[in-house]
């Protein structure tokens, strides 16, 4: 628990900085290096760092990237942690690349849940977003994701302005075709090349506008886990359900569960935070599972109320999102 009795039971593991295409809201368009491989945790230290903080709470872990199926065999780790008693949840997200060979031996080593990021149905537009391309291999891994037969697949959208609002409708009637939530991500100033800008949020407010507009009044759904980034909305007529991420617009730092470990083995208490600390000099070191205990309980006590995006002092983090996980 940290000082403002937020419960952390959530942890976010990145396990690669590598990915296989080039989002300009993440990652730069060239010059990218990555970290060498020796620097990158091995499935088992990962698994060390999950055993040690399972038992104090953590119940619930999605792998990032990167992106995470570019990660060498990465169902064995899958399996690794699918065997750690105390671990209700495991689910991953993904750019949908390589789920047309991976979702179903992913789903068979024990991933309860997917989220797919599609920002738009326009290939000529997938390419631009995402310097790729890329769209059909990503809506074919849709496809397997879904004959695969995951518990949950949410779709994730970035939500950019003067960029993406005529994507809204086209993907909402996307996803409600195949029985799946479209969820919309206002953009955060973690991308590469530092063009974020306030007024290049496209609010949450404002997609909502444009659904109720083109397919019909909306109505919020009944919150289960408050402590879930989306928010979720009913079409009235009974069609479907769209979430939206507003960590902008609404900040929902006030009912955050969540703790990061970086590929490297880097503790993060925030998104946004400056600092991290070092789990992986523990885990090589051969340091005792106490020690590594230690190590997260100090960094949840630091961890400052909210991000602060608006705030004089805000300072973005050194890393960029690919470098992170989300
Ligand atoms: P579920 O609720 O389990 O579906 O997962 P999720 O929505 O937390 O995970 P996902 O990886 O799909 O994240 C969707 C978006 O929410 C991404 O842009 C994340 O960066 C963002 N997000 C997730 N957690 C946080 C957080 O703690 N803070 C902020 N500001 N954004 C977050
Ligand atoms: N702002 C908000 N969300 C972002 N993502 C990547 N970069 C950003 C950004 N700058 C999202 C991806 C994916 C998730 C892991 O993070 O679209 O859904
Ligand atoms: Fe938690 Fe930081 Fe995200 Fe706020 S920005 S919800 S404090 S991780």
């Amino acid at each position: 628990m940290d000082s403002f009795d937020r419960t952390h039971t959530s942890l976010r593991l990145s396990v690669t900085d590598r990915c296989n295409i080039r989002c300009f809201y993440c990652m730069p368009a060239e010059g990218v290096r990555f970290l060498p491989r020796s620097e990158i945790l091995s499935f088992e230290e990962i698994t060390h760092f999950v055993r040690v903080v399972v038992p104090m709470g953590v119940t619930r872990i999605r792998i990032t990237g990167g992106e995470p199926l570019v990660r060498a065999e990465l169902p064995t780790l899958i399996a690794m942690l699918r065997e750690i008693d105390g671990l209700e949840d495991l689910a991953l997200t993904t750019n949908g690349m390589l789920l047309g060979e991976q979702a179903e031996p992913l789903k068979q080593a024990g991933l309860d849940r997917l989220n797919i990021s599609l920002d738009t149905l326009d290939a000529a537009k997938f390419e631009r977003m995402t310097r790729r391309q890329g769209l059909e291999q990503v809506l074919a891994g849709i496809d397997a994701a879904q004959r695969a037969g995951f518990a949950s697949i949410r779709l994730n959208a970035l939500a950019i302005r003067d960029e993406t609002e005529e994507e809204v409708v086209p993907l909402v009637q996307f996803a409600r075709s195949r029985g799946l939530v479209m969820r919309f991500i206002e953009f955060m100033p973690l991308d590469a090349e530092g063009a974020w800008q306030h007024d290049r949020v496209l609010t949450g407010e404002a997609i909502r506008g444009i659904l109720e507009r083109d397919l019909g009044p909306l109505a919020p759904a009944e919150r289960t886990d408050t402590s879930q980034p989306a928010v979720d909305y009913d079409f009235a007529d009974g069609s479907g359900r769209v979430g939206f991420i507003n960590p902008v617009s609404e900040p929902f730092c006030g009912a955050c569960d969540r703790l990061r470990l970086t590929a490297e083995g880097q503790i993060r208490n925030c998104l946004f935070s400056t600092t991290e600390s070092d789990a992986r000099k523990l885990l090589r070191e051969g340091a005792s599972d106490g020690a590594i205990e230690q190590l997260v309980r100090e960094s949840i006590a630091a961890k400052k109320p909210g991000h602060g995006i608006d705030d004089q002092t805000f300072l973005r983090p050194q890393r960029a999102m690919y470098q992170i996980g989300g």
